[in-house]
């Protein structure tokens, strides 16, 4: 296990997969019921992009160094501002860059909870100390998928479920799919935000077929800041959404035509789709 988020923290993929994540978060707190959020790959919290890991790519440059609140139309504004108002001066490469658990402990009510799992050293002691003396949250040393097979249904009903892999396994696709499907079928109305980047191979399809088979219906939100190239360099990703809030679909067609404005110099794209059960994707 060599993966390490510092490297890559505040990214385009980052900041797609952070923005949507705000958003969720935002309409489970509209209820007053508390929920929980499971981060199953939770990584290390935050990222000083000041750091040698961040300078040695520079990824968030093309990242959230590009978003310019300013720039945007009103409403992609608004929906971008919780986000934005997190980020703070990391948009600058100052400071810390907030990870997903980052988000939730600085968004989530004094009576929500949070899971974070991760198995890398360095995260879990950089997660610790992100969360520190934090009531609301546990930190795990434990394989994200046991701990989304242990700790489902939560208590309280309501969540959102983060898996968020750093695909170094070759079977990675696999995995995430058959966890998926056996985390749905414990929990079926838990919301569930699946990440994955789009390269060469037949991941992305693979992991729609899966759930088509096992009878879910999911929402599809791909983002790409340049087509798919050969090789390491990532450019385009996704995310599935079981469960997506019903608003999701319309703030992500708002939202994504901004970001690949924003961070894409031309050469990028977006689409959302869903995946039907019945074997029907439909694409919008
Ligand atoms: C992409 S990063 C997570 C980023 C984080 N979710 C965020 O958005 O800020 C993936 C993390 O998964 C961790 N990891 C790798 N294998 C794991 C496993 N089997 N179980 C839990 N975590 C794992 C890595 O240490 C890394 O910190």
């Amino acid at each position: 296990m060599n993966y390490r988020h510092d490297f890559h923290a505040g990214n385009f993929a980052d900041v797609f997969k952070h923005v949507i994540l705000t958003r969720i978060l935002i309409y489970l707190m509209r209820k007053p019921a508390p929920f929980r959020f499971i981060d199953t790959h939770a990584g290390a919290g935050r990222y000083d992009l000041s750091g040698a890991e961040a300078e040695r790519t520079g990824e968030w440059r093309a990242g959230i160094g590009r978003l310019d609140l300013d720039a945007m139309n009103p409403r992609a504004r608004e929906l971008t501002a919780p986000y934005a108002a997190l980020v703070g001066a990391a948009a600058r490469g100052e400071g810390f860059y907030p990870g997903s658990p980052a988000v939730a402990l600085a968004m989530l009510r004094p009576f929500d909870r949070m899971l974070f799992c991760d198995l890398h050293p360095e995260a879990l002691k950089g997660l610790k100390a992100c969360v520190g003396k934090d009531k609301r949250a546990k930190v795990i040393a434990l394989d994200g998928y046991t701990g989304l097979n242990a700790f489902l249904p939560p208590v309280e009903r309501r969540g959102l479920i983060l898996i968020d892999p750093p695909f170094e396994a070759e079977d990675e696709f696999e995995r995430l799919a058959g966890a998926l499907v056996s985390a749905w079928r414990k929990w079926r109305d838990g919301v569930f935000v699946a990440w994955y980047p789009v390269k060469a191979g037949r991941g992305p399809q693979l992991l729609a077929r899966h759930l088509r088979d096992a009878g879910i219906r999911a929402l599809r939100l791909d983002f790409a800041i340049a087509p798919p190239e050969p090789g390491q360099r990532l450019t385009a990703n996704g995310l599935i959404v079981i469960n997506p809030p019903f608003c999701l679909e319309g703030e992500a067609a708002c939202l994504l035509p901004e970001l690949v404005r924003q961070l894409s110099q031309g050469r990028g794209a977006y689409e959302t789709g869903w995946i039907e059960p019945q074997g029907k994707e439909i694409e919008t």
